[in-house]
């Protein structure tokens, strides 16, 4: 038996939905979208156009054409600050963020003197509002704040971050929240949100989105073709082609599409409620296993379903080597965000991420529970 328990890393099982949604697809439509009159390319263009209106909606985005697709959320936040920040930029960021925004930001260091401040967090995941506030000045170009820690499950306030950044842009990685807690893109004052559609979406990988408020212009990532404007060599300006070059991720868009009506069908807090109880379930047995160290506050009502753990003594590898022999998938080491990991105390060594999701089944949890009883107790 397998036993997934990393839905941070992606969700896994999908929903039949997505799961019929890419099949029809690939056995019924599979034209490429705008690159042709004929009825197949029609019929993708006309289901990307229903995506992207439905995930607009999804975080109440005004304007649908403003939601570009992209390959992951990695690419999404390259697009949000590759496009954004020029020459000697200053931009805030925090210690919890994803390789997917430190990295980026280590490039335009070292290659456009960009000048990057990072705000420290607590060891319960909470960022310091204090510091960030005295942090954004006015020559701030954009503030970067990681909504929902990968590592620890914390989430940020937005009311609390906009109130202490003024006006200044704030680009939103929410590739942990979205799909786990509603995000409303006017109501949260959220200028840029980049996030993956493989987790908490239930779309398949291959696929990520930007939401890009109206008065906000970037420079593209890529160059290329769009279906329109063939006439021209220049770029189109129009959204979302100007940011959207390449054939798009179609079946990928449709998965998304199918991820979508089962969140629909099912209620997002219905979906949250499930992983909820799962998460206590998991954290309550723990809490009864001598020698288990739980870090952050993964009970706290505004946490995400993600646990992080060491067990005394045992290195992380080895209590992974022992899930992975026990059929359990979890995410062992360090977790794509190394100033995290420092904040928290678990750098270099890393520790063991178990991620439950919607379709964590009890059974699982007592199976993964009885394997770190034993692990801790040899
Ligand atoms: C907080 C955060 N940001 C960015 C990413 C990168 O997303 P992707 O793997 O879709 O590129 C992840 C993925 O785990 C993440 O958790």
């Amino acid at each position: 038996m397998i036993i997934y328990l990393d839905n941070a890393a992606t969700s896994f099982p999908k929903p039949e939905e997505t799961i019929n949604a890419v099949q029809r697809f690939l056995t019924e439509i599979g034209g490429n979208p705008g690159r042709g009159g004929h009825p197949l390319s029609v019929e993708a263009a006309r289901l990307i156009y229903e995506a992207r209106e439905k995930l607009a909606g999804f975080i109440n985005g005004k304007d649908s054409e403003r939601l570009i697709f992209t390959g992951n959320g990695t690419e999404s936040l390259n697009l949000a600050i590759l496009g954004l920040l020029k020459e000697k930029d200053h931009v805030v960021t925090t210690a919890l963020e994803h390789n997917s925004v430190m990295r980026p930001l280590d490039f335009l260091q070292k290659t456009k003197n960009v000048d990057v401040s990072v705000v420290p967090c607590r060891e319960t995941g909470e960022l310091d509002l204090t510091v960030l506030r005295a942090t954004v000045t006015r020559r701030t170009k954009a503030v970067i704040i990681n909504h929902g820690s990968n590592i620890i499950g914390s989430v940020q306030p937005l009311d609390a971050i906009r109130d202490a950044i003024g006006n200044s842009t704030l680009i939103l990685d929410a590739c942990q929240t979205i799909g786990n807690i509603p995000i409303d893109v006017q109501k949260d004052m959220i200028d840029i949100i980049c996030f993956s559609c493989h987790k908490a979406l239930f779309g398949i990988q291959g696929l990520g989105a930007v939401y890009i408020r109206e008065g906000i212009e970037l420079t593209p990532l890529k160059f290329g073709g769009t279906g329109s404007k063939s006439e021209y060599t220049e770029q189109p300006d129009a959204l979302p082609d100007k940011y959207e070059s390449g054939t798009p991720n179609t079946p990928g868009i449709a998965g998304l599409l199918g991820g979508l009506r089962f969140i629909e069908k099912t209620g997002q807090a219905e979906i949250a409620r499930r992983k909820r109880i799962s998460t206590e379930r998991i954290v309550e047995g723990l809490r009864g296993i001598d020698g288990v160290i739980i870090y952050g506050e993964p009970l706290n009502s505004k946490s995400l379903p993600v646990i992080l753990i060491n067990v005394e003594g045992v290195e992380p590898s080895e209590v992974g080597y022992e899930c992975n022999r026990a059929g359990i998938c979890v995410r062992v080491g360090l977790h794509c965000s190394p100033l995290a990991h420092k904040t928290i105390g678990t750098f270099p060594r890393g520790a063991i991420r178990i991620s439950p999701g919607y379709f964590t089944e009890d059974a699982h949890i007592s199976h993964l529970l009885e394997v770190l009883k034993s692990i801790a107790s040899k």
